[in-house]
């Protein structure tokens, strides 16, 4: 049985682990080849740990093994011309592009009071730029074939979420620009959507992040049960969200376009 995007080619950014990875597998087991692009080193301000050049590798190892191809690129999302090279290059090797995933970002939670001005630059550099240069340097090569964009907001891009006023911010921004994209890529019948996850088990949450987040609720209680799920889960799988980027990524959503696209266990209304 022909998979669910047989044939299609995707990229998908932040691929090195976590959620990224979970798509660029996903997407494979469904017969895409994929090119799968991470920054591969040090995150600014982050308090859990950076993803390597052996993660983006075995990224690749677990999309080859599902018998499809991978071109890799390690590139910063905030670096507009290595992003082009690469989905220049990825075309060139897997001939053409139908998915594009805009995945990576960044979450350094604190309260307001304490969102340096560096810091709420940074956030807004990698999670909102960096997902615009996503776009202008792939949507060229989507726009004579069709295709899909997925735009990775949050739950915090939905309503707000406590001690993360840059965060938020950069999520709703997101938010935004898939609408804008939007509109004016429908002509060529590409579909651009944003994707809203509650929290999902990946390094984002692992090392100091949730001392860190801790520290934070201390200074205001009230606000913890923000972070509740309406469904009796705690956390989610980055395979979870690949389900759903599955769907958006397949012609099963030729129809859906400009939309804010929950993965959220109901989050967003507790
Ligand atoms: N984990 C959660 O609870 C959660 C919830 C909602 C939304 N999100 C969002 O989902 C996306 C994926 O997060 P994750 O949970 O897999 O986190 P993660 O930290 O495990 O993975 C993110 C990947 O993005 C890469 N990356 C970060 N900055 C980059 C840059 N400037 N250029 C290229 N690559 C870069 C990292 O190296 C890493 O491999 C992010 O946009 C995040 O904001 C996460």
């Amino acid at each position: 049985m022909a998979g669910r995007v047989e044939g299609k080619v995707a990229l998908v950014t932040g691929a090195a682990r976590g959620q990224g990875r979970a798509h660029a597998v996903r997407l494979a087991a469904e017969g895409a080849d994929v090119v799968v692009v991470d920054v591969c080193g040090q995150l600014p301000d982050v308090t859990y740990p950076s993803a390597s050049e052996e993660d983006l590798d075995e990224t690749v190892r677990q999309v080859e093994a599902q018998d499809r191809r991978a071109v890799s690129a390690v590139v910063d999302v905030r670096d507009l011309a290595g992003l082009k090279e690469a989905a220049g290059r990825g075309v060139a090797e897997l001939g053409r592009l139908d998915v594009v995933v805009a995945n990576a970002g960044i979450c350094s939670p604190r309260p307001w009071d304490q969102v340096a001005p560096e810091v709420f630059a940074n956030t807004l550099d990698v999670n909102v730029t960096g997902v615009w240069n996503t776009v202008m340097a792939t949507a060229p090569h989507l726009a004579s074939a069709g295709g899909s964009i997925v735009l990775v907001s949050s739950a915090a891009g939905l309503k707000v979420q406590p001690f993360m006023v840059h965060y938020t911010t950069s999520k709703w921004a997101v938010r935004g620009m898939a609408k804008a994209f939007a509109t004016e890529l429908a002509k060529h019948s590409i579909r651009v959507n944003s994707l809203h996850p509650t929290g999902v088990a990946t390094p984002m949450g692992e090392g100091d992040m949730q001392a860190t987040l801790g520290a934070a609720m201390a200074g205001d209680p009230r606000l913890a049960p923000m972070f509740s799920n309406l469904l009796p889960v705690q956390v989610t799988q980055p395979e979870d969200v690949a389900d759903v980027v599955l769907f958006l990524a397949s012609d099963e959503s030729r129809y859906v376009t400009a939309h804010e696209m929950a993965v959220d266990a109901g989050v967003s209304e507790f």
